[in-house]
């Protein structure tokens, strides 16, 4: 039995977020440049896109690059967007053919106008899709989206569109990047690494963590499936007591 027939599809995560990270380690281990590691990265990226779409899930956010991604050496980022545009040229047919919806969140502004154009292009053509919303995090970073999130309900207050006793905590997710998605019930990282870098801060409150020591170049769809059984065997109590959660889940069935 694969781990896919062990998932429980009445309970998928609604919104899964990956940290994508290990494409360097993978590439040094076979004594490749990083690049190769990158270059590798997008089958998985192509793998577990697929994966999800085939298994239902509504959304999917990668983080491909932060804003602090932008200090690497100039030939790593350089080739990254090189990467980014070619990869986005060749897939637009395949996101259609699986009505997947492409959307982007960060700071696109910083990205070559090359890399904008591109994805501009993308995000027309499979706007019309209503499968799996895949979103890419571009050139983004929590910090930055908050505070581009302030700055923004700042403007509406000063324009009286916003008065500063209604701002909820809705408000503040009406301003973020991710305003049309719900959080990330599952979050992933690969590598073996145990942090956040700056990814989705706001969003994440009450996600599901999962690490994992595979490196991005080897993760695959079952790996993915393994995340997501590990994610159903758990209990999610908001802040409520396990006695609570069973009782309600009594009271549903
Ligand atoms: C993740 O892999 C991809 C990006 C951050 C663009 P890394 O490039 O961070 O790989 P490691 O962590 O150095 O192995
Ligand atoms: C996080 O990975 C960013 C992406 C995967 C795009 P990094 O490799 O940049 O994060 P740190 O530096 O290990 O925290
Ligand atoms: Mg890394």
């Amino acid at each position: 039995m694969s781990q896919k027939d062990k998932i429980n599809i009445q309970q998928l995560p609604k919104h899964i977020a990956i940290i994508m990270d290990g494409n360097g380690r993978w590439a040094k281990e076979k004594g490749e440049d990083r690049l190769f590691g990158h270059l590798n990265g997008v089958e998985s990226v192509r793998n577990i896109v697929e994966g999800a779409a085939e298994l239902g899930i509504q959304n999917l956010t990668l983080y491909a690059f932060s804003t602090e991604n932008w200090d690497r050496p100039e030939y790593e980022v350089t080739g990254l967007m090189e990467l980014l545009v070619e990869t986005i040229r060749k897939e637009v047919p395949t996101l259609n053919k699986n009505n997947i919806r492409l959307h982007v969140i960060g700071d696109i502004s910083m990205l070559p106008a090359m890399a904008k154009k591109e994805l501009d292009e993308a995000i027309n053509e499979t706007s019309t899709n209503t499968g799996l919303n895949l979103i890419m995090a571009l050139s983004y970073s929590s910090r930055w989206e908050i505070a581009h999130a302030v700055k923004k309900i700042a403007e509406d207050v000063k324009q009286n569109k916003l008065q500063p006793g209604d701002i909820t905590q809705q408000t503040i997710q009406q301003y973020l990047c991710t305003s049309q998605f719900p959080d990330p019930e599952l979050m992933i990282r690969t590598s073996g690494e145990y942090r956040i870098s700056n990814f989705l801060l706001y969003q994440l409150a009450y996600a599901e963590l999962y690490f994992t020591n595979t490196l991005w170049p080897d993760f695959r769809k079952e790996n993915l499936y393994e995340a997501i059984l590990d994610y159903q065997n758990r209990e999610r109590r908001f802040g409520k007591t396990s006695e609570q959660i069973k009782q309600e889940e009594i009271t549903k069935s």
